[in-house]
Formats: C-alpha cells, structure tokens, sequence
C-alpha cells in the first residue's frame, strides 16, 4: 500500500508535468501511447485502492456523476466587467481621466490583451490544488462548476513549482476554439442535433452543464487574466508580471499579450490585432487595455461594477440582428444557384450589409429560415456576409418559405437539384450567360474538342470583348476578330483559327464530353457513344432508357435528360453541326452485343449455373440483368422454387425460360 501510494503519487507529478508540457507549452515530450498508459496505471490503482485517489488527480477530468443542480458561490473579491470603448475618442478620453487622477501627463504603461470571447471563469487554488471554480454569475454571485472546470485540459488541477500562495484565485476565460466549434458542430448536424450559433455560446452551454461527462466531451480552453483573492502569500505589483508569474505555475495566458507605453501604442495594438483576428485560432470581440502598474490600479479604483484602470476595446461587431426581405438566387460560373438573402440594411463589422449568403436549399430548410424573419447576419473578416440563424420568436404573421425557382434567373433553363445533393443548377450551360465562359473553357479543352492556343485567357478575352456568347460562335470568328485581340500576333490568330477548323473532326464521345453536361465525364460519353450510337438517339432516350446502359444511374439518367431538354441546349448541338462538327458513325457490328436490349430477371435454384454464373454469363453478352420483373423484361429464367417473381411475369405475360432454354439463347440459338 506505501508502495501503491508511492507510485501514485509519482504518477500524478509526471502525469501533471505532461499535460502541462502538452496543453500549455504545446511541446510533449512523450508520445500519447505513453501518457495513456501511465493514466491507465493510475486509473488502475485508484481504483483498487479508493483511498488513494485525490482532487486534484488527472484522472478527475473525465467527468463524474451528474449534479441536480449548480451550487451558488460568493465572490469575495467582486467579479468585475469592463467599460467598453468603441472609438478612438472614446480611448483617448479613458486615458485623460487616467492620467488626471494620477496627476500625470506621462505615458501610462498599459497591458494589452485579447478580449476573449467565452465566459469569465474563477479558480481557486488551496495549497497549489485545484479546490473550487465558478462562473462569473452577477459578479458577486456565481455558480459552482468545480466538476465541470476539472475536465478542460488547459486548466490545471495542480500548480506547478513553488512560491504560490496558500490561497490563489486565478480568473481567466473558458472558450472554445474554432475548429472545436466547428467539428462540434458539424458532429451535430450528422446527428441531426441542435447545433451551436457561435463558440462562445458552446462554450457556456458546454460549461454550464450538470453532466460533467458532457462538458469533457467538448473542446474547451481557457486562458487566465487576472487574480481575485490572495492569503497568505505575495503577487508581483505589476499585472503583467502576475501573469507571467501565473504562466510559470502551469496556468495558461494568451501568447498575444503585450506591455505597451502610452495610448498611442495602444491603438496600434488594436490595428494589429484587428488584423490578425480572422487568422486566430480562437474568437475575440476586442482588446482590453489595462494599467499594468498594481499601485496605480489600486489608486484608481472602480466605478460602480468596472475598473477604471481598464477598458475594453471592440471591434465592430460582426453579427447583428436584422430582417430578411426577400430571397434571390445567383447563378455562378459553374451553374450552381445561390440563394442571396436581401435584407434590411444593417451595420456590421464595420460596414452597411443589405445583402448575405444563405449557401443554399439545404441550409435554408436545416435553419428553418423564412422570408420576413428576423436573422442573425455575421460578417467576419473579409468573407461575404452570411445569414447564421433565424429567432423564432420573433417570426411574423406573414412570414413565407423560400422557393427554389424552377427556371435559371439568368437563361431560363431547367434548374436541377438531386436530392442528395445540396447545391441546385442551372442546366443551361452552353447558353446561359452567367456559365458561357467556363463551358467554353471546357468545350476548348484536350479531352474536348482540343482547341489547342484557346486558353483560359483567351476565352475570356473574347467574351468580354463580346466577340463570342456561346460555343457556336467560336466557329465564325474571323482572323481579323483574333488577331485584333491584346497581346494576339498574326502567327497565332491563324494558329488559333486552324486548330477552330481542325477540332471539327471530331469522335462522338469528344463531342458529349465538350457539352458539358454534369456528371457526364468522359467515360460516360464513351459509354453513351457506344451505346446509342448517334446523338439523335441519345437526345431521345429517355431516363428508363438510359438507365438500361451499365454504369448509368439514375442521377447521371436525370442529368442527361434534363440537359437534352433544353431548347436552347438542343438549338446550339443543331448549330454546332451545322458549323461542320462531325463524326464517324459508329457502326452496329462493331461495339454491338449479340443479347444487348435485351432484359433478364433470374430466379429460384438452377440445375448447374448459380444466379451469380448466369448473370456473369448474360452481362457478358451485353444483356441486363435486374432484380424485379416489368414490361421491358425479355426473360424470366426460373429454376426451382421460384418466388414471386415467376407469378409477376406470368401476369405481366413475359416469357418464362429455364436453364436449358438460357444455354441456347448463350449460344446464340435462339
Ligand atoms: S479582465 C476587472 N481581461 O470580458 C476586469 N476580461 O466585460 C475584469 N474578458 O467578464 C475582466 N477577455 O469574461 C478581462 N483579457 C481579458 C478578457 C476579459 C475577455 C471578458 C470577461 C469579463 C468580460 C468583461
């Protein structure tokens, strides 16, 4: 038992001296397999022997039994929130009123810091451990989350070192970062749950749950700011020094922190910071300027609930409340449809937003968002303004859903969405304006019609210039038109022009590939070549049809119908022809197989081939075989006990076969 409480406790120091080299100085020394077989260790003796097992064990951040309620703490030393600042003004005026009281016109040396957007947390340490952590509350009355502070990796159950005193409360704020809410998130929406609006509202739905198992499941950190109570025991007499005092016993600070002079500085930092925000592993809504010598804080002391030796910097917000008017779709170069929120103008983030994503069908119908709701706008950074959620409580009378148009906005085309697919498009592509260059680009291209010098560049060029709108027109343009363009010499509009003419000799499969109709890439044009053989065929196939040929399913099948058509689409095939593409005609003999068109369904028990052989025999041939029985099976081929497959073609008035029957038709005789 000594022995146990030896290795325990040995244990526990390197388990602690791990975490800490692991989450706050981000440099483990041991690999993860080690770490958890020496917690398993402990885990192990903790359990045989009970006694063993203390509060501030790193086993203790797995989460314990869930509580009925939160416990409410007193904050001796009150919880204090900052004045904000939104101007420049509004900081230089916070640094008049500071230099007046102390009746300076020096520089005050400022500590700038991140304003971390989680939830203010306080930990008490007794005797170095971990003993009690609450929420901010009111300030003064908080709720005691002890069980639930254990299980966040960054806090630790146990200071490092020496010098601490016997009392030690640390403040600091829980956030998540991210990439946690993110993932999160998106675990969430998989399980179709609830999901989480910001991190900073994970973060406090996170730490503000009774199940501790709960909280340690989810990626929170924290990072320490300040102190409340001391007893029995000395702190350094400037802010920035009790942080780095604080950094040295295990406790982590924000790496962006810095001591400044002046408020000039200040402002500077602010820039600086507002810079690299998006870039920031976690969220912040501002910088926090605090006096950093103790004697002047003290000096200065509160007004009402703030300090006024602080002041909280913000940045612009980058979410704000505001009404969606109505929905627009765009469409983009690719045809995929946006829909665009257009909404009640509203400042945020530093700007006027009367338009934001809504990304598209799929996460309109998730976040139940409806013309005439109230929205929650984020704009973050220089990313396009998004439409986050909607308040429910406040959806109007007359609210209505937003439809997906059945016609393009742009060319009038069909609009196509595969319900397994979020993103709706447009399924104009040769002719619709918004997609004409990239199907150009396409339709140029090598495994195309192999236009070789009509580069991306060029077809640009040429749109813009307005000297093409479609495909077809590439087969009009003159050298003059060519040579005429920027940076376009005799030698290579003539090129140009003659790899035009050249491309008209062409093969089918190249043809279907360079129309660019989704899903089909060139694999399925060869295969569709081979199969229908001419384009007229193909153009009237219809999707039953198309699925007959191996390899087509049905949303390759819906695509090529819906593409087909398509007026406009058919007009510029007809143009295209016109202009002298052309192909060789794909000869029966050569690709057709002898049971091609024609349709099995197999069942019950045969005498020698298992269904498997049969099928494998059949497919060969080019027949298809199918699990049900309809109008366009050939065959039914039963052996024993059939099922009711049999019954159904004998209804339907399809001819029924058995094995010796199938031989002939394999062999050819029938
Ligand atoms: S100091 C007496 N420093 O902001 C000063 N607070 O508006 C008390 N916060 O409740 C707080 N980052 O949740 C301080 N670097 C930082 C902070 C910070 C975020 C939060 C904290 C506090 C609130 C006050």
């Amino acid at each position: 038992m000594t022995n146990s409480k030896q290795r325990a406790e040995k244990l526990r120091n390197e388990l602690h001296e791990h975490n800490y080299r692991y989450y706050v100085l981000n440099q483990p020394t041991i690999p993860d397999s080690e770490y958890d077989r020496m917690m398993r260790e402990l885990q192990d003796l903790e359990e045989k022997y009970p006694e063993l097992k203390t509060e501030d064990s790193p086993t203790q951040r797995v989460g314990g039994e869930p509580e009925k309620s939160f416990k409410t703490i007193q904050h001796e030393v009150p919880m204090l929130s900052l004045n904000n600042a939104f101007t420049d003004d509004e900081v230089y005026a916070f640094n008049k009123r500071i230099q007046e009281r102390l009746s300076t016109e020096d520089n005050i040396e400022y500590v700038c810091e991140p304003k971390l957007d989680g939830l203010a947390v306080t930990l008490i340490y007794e005797s170095g451990i971990l003993t009690s952590a609450a929420t901010r509350g009111d300030g003064t009355t908080g709720e005691e989350i002890t069980a639930n502070v254990r299980t966040i990796s960054t806090v630790p159950l146990k200071l490092r070192g020496t010098g601490y005193p016997k009392l030690l409360e640390v403040r600091g704020e829980v956030y998540m970062t991210k990439k946690g809410f993110e993932e999160l998130n998106e675990a969430a929406r998989k399980k179709e749950e609830k999901v989480f609006v910001n991190p900073r509202n994970a973060a406090a739905g996170s730490l503000r749950q009774l199940d501790s198992k709960i909280t340690a499941s989810r990626p929170l950190a924290i990072f320490c700011y300040g102190i409340g109570k001391v007893e029995k025991g000395d702190m350094p007499q400037h802010h920035f020094k009790i942080l780095e005092q604080l950094s040295k016993w295990g406790l982590r600070i924000c790496p962006e922190i810095k001591v400044v002079s002046g408020i000039e500085k200040c402002l500077e930092y602010y820039e600086r910071v507002g810079k690299k925000r998006a870039n920031l592993p976690y969220e912040i809504d501002g910088v926090v300027y605090k006096v950093n010598s103790m004697t002047e804080q003290q000096e200065l002391g509160f007004i009402s609930k703030a300090p006024r030796w602080a002041i909280a910097h913000k940045f612009p917000a980058v979410e704000e409340l505001t009404t969606l008017n109505g929905v627009e779709f765009q469409v983009g170069r690719t045809g995929a449809l946006t829909p665009v929120a257009r909404l009640e103008p509203v400042f945020v983030g530093g700007v006027t937003v009367s338009n934001a994503t809504l990304h598209n069908m799929d996460e309109i119908k998730r976040k139940d968002i409806r013309i005439g709701d109230t929205v929650i706008i984020r704009r973050a950074g220089d990313v396009i303004p998004e439409v986050v959620s909607v308040i429910l409580e406040r959806r109007p009378k007359g609210s209505h859903a937003i439809k997906l148009p059945s016609k393009c906005p742009i060319c009038g085309s069909e609009i196509i969405k595969p319900d397994d697919e979020a993103v709706a498009r447009c399924t104009g592509g040769l002719f619709c304006e918004a997609q004409v260059k990239e199907a150009i680009k396409h339709f140029a291209s090598r495994k195309a019609m192999d236009i070789e010098g009509l580069g991306d560049k060029i077809v640009e060029l040429l749109v813009d210039e307005k000297l093409i709108a479609h495909v077809a027109d590439l087969y009009t343009l003159t050298h003059e038109q060519l040579a005429n363009l920027e940076r376009m010499g005799d030698k290579s509009a003539q090129n140009i022009l003659d790899a035009i003419n050249e491309s008209k000799k062409t093969t089918l499969p190249r043809f279907l590939y360079a129309l660019g109709i989704r899903e089909v890439g060139e694999t399925t044009a060869k295969i569709l070549a081979e199969n229908f053989k001419t384009i007229d065929n193909l153009i009237a196939a219809d999707e039953e049809q198309l699925q007959q040929v191996p390899d087509i399913g049905p949303i390759v099948a819906k695509h090529i119908t819906v593409f087909f058509r398509q007026p406009h689409n058919r007009e510029m095939i007809s143009k295209l022809i016109a202009h002298g593409i052309h192909w060789p005609v794909i000869k029966e003999s050569n690709t057709a197989k002898p049971l091609s068109n024609m349709t099995f369904v197999l069942t019950g028990t045969l005498p020698s081939l298992s269904r498997e052989e049969a099928k494998e025999k059949l497919e060969a041939l080019g027949a298809k075989v199918t699990d049900s029985v309809s109008k366009k099976t050939t065959y039914v081929v039963a052996g024993e006990s059939p099922g009711s497959k049999l019954e159904k073609a004998q209804n339907l008035g399809i001819k029924v076969i058995n094995e010796n029957e199938l031989h002939k038709i394999l062999e050819g005789k029938h």
